[in-house]
């Protein structure tokens, strides 16, 4: 699912300029002809796959809005910052004791932060109302982003595969079958508009990381995700009312017993948008396969849901690929 080979549009700014520039001579000579009726509406652009051009006119001005679709790095992007890392003379390095510098682990940087705290910080009463959201030391230094087998960088990579795959707009709405402390899912929330993330989990540790850590340093408590403390596959508390554009658990269906992975489908897959949602499913899909010969496609044709095929996705930054099981509802 490499889409490396195609390439975004670059619209050097003198061409957006002069294009604006003409745009807003035209409209002049147009508006002043027409002067009873103003027109809101954008000029025809050339559209391609990742990028679009629209200049819209507010009160006589002309805005030039570059809007980008892409979601995964193009060749373009590699190459540029390949050559920054070059005209820096840019080479890894020890990381040790240097001018101003002094490398800790997260142990050693936990243990500096109970005992001196930030180097400017508040006494005595003022120590406790400053802080609008305390955070435990533990989340500050990132213990859970080592939660996982795997990089926390590893999070982008399988959103970028998702959200191109199941062809996501900001106006989808997803769901995440356990998203532990949001190594993916933060990707989503971010891409997304508010409340259109929701998500099952039930571990509490990594719910805290989160709400404390990962949605506040992260700028996205305003995107509001529905992040409901849960088990058994119960969806109950995400009401009924929404359609979801995906479904995914990435690493959860292997952990857990294949019986109640199919009361989840059964419970979902009127949830799902048919034909145009997706389900997708990481590692392997045991609690189907096991079942043996067709059962397993029987099974979920009395469901609604059709199998569509084994993906794999590698990773931007190490030698690494995710294993995805796409489904669809074949029945509205
Ligand atoms: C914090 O509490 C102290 C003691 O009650 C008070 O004097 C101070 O004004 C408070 N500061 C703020 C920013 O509320």
């Amino acid at each position: 699912m490499a889409s490396s080979s195609q390439k975004g549009i670059v619209i050097t700014i003198p061409v957006l300029v002069l294009s604006v520039s003409a745009a807003a001579i035209f409209l002049f000579f147009l508006l002043s002809s027409l002067s009873s009726s103003p027109c809101t509406c954008p000029p025809s652009i050339p559209d391609s796959t990742f990028t679009t051009t629209a200049a819209v006119v507010t009160g006589g001005t002309v805005v030039a809005e570059v809007v980008d679709r892409r979601i995964s790095v193009s060749r373009d992007d590699i190459e540029w910052v390949k050559d920054q890392i070059r005209a820096n003379g840019l080479h890894m390095q020890d990381n040790v004791l240097r001018k101003g510098i002094n490398p800790r682990t997260r142990a050693q940087q936990l243990e500096d932060l109970n005992n001196f705290k930030g180097i400017s910080h508040y006494e005595g009463s003022e120590a406790n109302n400053h802080t609008a959201l305390p955070c435990p030391g533990e989340l500050l230094v990132e213990e859970h982003h080592s939660n996982y087998g795997e990089p926390w960088a590893g999070g982008r990579d399988v959103f970028e595969f998702l959200a191109e795959s199941s062809l996501l707009t900001a106006n989808s709405h997803v769901l995440e079958i356990g998203c532990g402390t949001l190594r993916v899912g933060l990707h989503f929330i971010r891409y997304l508009k508010p409340e259109h993330f929701h998500c099952l989990e039930r571990d509490e540790l990594s719910l805290m990381a989160a709400f404390r850590y990962e949605l506040p340093s992260q700028g996205l408590l305003h995107k509001r995700p529905l992040i409901v403390r849960g088990e058994d596959m119960d969806f109950a508390k995400f009401g009924s009312d929404v359609m979801y554009d995906l479904i995914y658990a990435s690493a959860v269906f292997l952990h857990m017993p294949d019986k109640l992975v199919w009361v989840g489908l059964e419970r979902l897959v009127s949830r799902l948008k048919p034909y145009d949602g997706r389900i997708f499913v990481s590692h392997n899909i045991k609690f189907c396969s096991r079942l043996g010969g067709d059962e397993c496609s029987k099974r979920l044709g009395s469901l609604g849901i059709e199998y569509l095929g084994k993906h794999t996705h590698d990773s931007l930054l190490f030698n690494h690929y995710e294993i995805w099981f796409e489904f669809r509802r074949s029945k509205a």
